[in-house]
């Protein structure tokens, strides 16, 4: 499959493909046999964040277990390496970049949220411009998706002032000049927590601008991505795939459902594995609609 035109038909078709974590590599098994058995088409991704502080151990590591289980279902993705990380501080991201393409990744995401718009266009198009001369297709990110870092305000209070929500003038200028294939955008949304003393706390439901969602959509022209896809408000994010999100990122909930049955079960890494599979499909088929997805991307 070519990553770049999965995308573009998902959108076509008003269908959205989803992008697992896998912040512990025992998840990548029973996640790409959950979509292999919905006959669905889905991306699984490692964070820097969850080789950092959570128990992906390295790109590599995560990307040589992804080897051992992709199906003609599933496609690997580098989510967030950011230029300025949860904890503000500078990332060489440019190294990483380069690592994921040798280790096969099929798509990669610079994050350059929180640069000034400038910045964030020149870092994009220069990580765009590699990642394209390696063939695969780069995301970026306008606008703040709060939730990774150590003090988030209230989800209410980001919701009612539209605190971080990524500018339609914004947009309308980072589409064109960063070269970008997909966009994640703030609309809403929110991370689920990575900081350890809150990562197991249940997420609020996070509610979308549907409308804004629409506008981002038309003046940008490509599609849309949005993270922090655990816990999201079931008819605001059907809407929302309406109106021009093509892919979702989804984290928290997995690796929630992973950890509360390793700890259930005593460290039973095969009790978890299985209680992630059935969340997997559970996800697949009962939120997103997304079962055999193939057969529509075929077509
Ligand atoms: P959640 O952990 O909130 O599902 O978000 C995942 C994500 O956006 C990873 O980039």
């Amino acid at each position: 499959m070519n990553t770049k035109e999965v995308v573009l038909k998902a959108l076509a078709l008003k269908k959205c493909i989803p992008a697992f974590n896998v912040p512990h590599t025992p998840m990548v098994k029973p996640i790409a046999e959950a979509i292999r058995d919905e006959n669905s088409v889905a991306m699984i991704q490692v964070a820097r964040v969850e080789w950092e502080k959570m128990g992906a151990i390295s790109m590599e590591r995560s990307a040589e277990e992804y080897a051992k289980y992709a199906n003609a279902h599933t496609l690997l993705h580098l989510d967030h390496i950011p230029v300025i990380d949860e904890d503000f501080k500078r990332v060489d991201y440019l190294s990483l970049i380069e690592r994921a393409i040798r280790a096969g990744f099929q798509s990669v995401m610079i994050d350059g949220s929180r640069l000034p718009l400038e910045e964030n266009i020149a870092v994009t198009a220069e990580v765009a411009a590699r990642a394209h001369a390696a063939g695969i297709p780069c995301e970026a990110e306008l606008g703040a998706v709060m939730g990774h870092e150590a003090e988030v305000p209230p989800y209410e209070e980001i919701f009612a002032k539209k605190m971080g929500f990524t500018k339609l003038d914004e947009a309308t200028r980072f589409a064109k000049e960063s070269g970008c294939d997909w966009l994640s955008v703030a609309v809403g949304n929110i991370h689920g927590a990575v900081a350890e003393a809150v990562r197991n706390q249940k997420k609020p439901e996070a509610k979308l601008d549907v409308a804004h969602i629409a506008d981002l959509s038309r003046v940008t022209g490509i599609p849309l991505v949005l993270h922090g896809g655990s816990g999201v408000n079931h008819q605001c994010l059907l809407d929302a795939i309406g109106a021009g999100i093509a892919k979702i990122n989804v984290g928290t909930e997995l690796r929630q459902t992973y950890e509360a049955a390793l700890a259930a079960s005593n460290g039973d890494i095969e009790a978890a594995r299985d209680a992630l599979y059935r969340r997997t499909r559970d996800y697949i088929h009962n939120y997103l609609y997304n079962g055999d997805l193939m057969d529509a991307i075929s077509k």
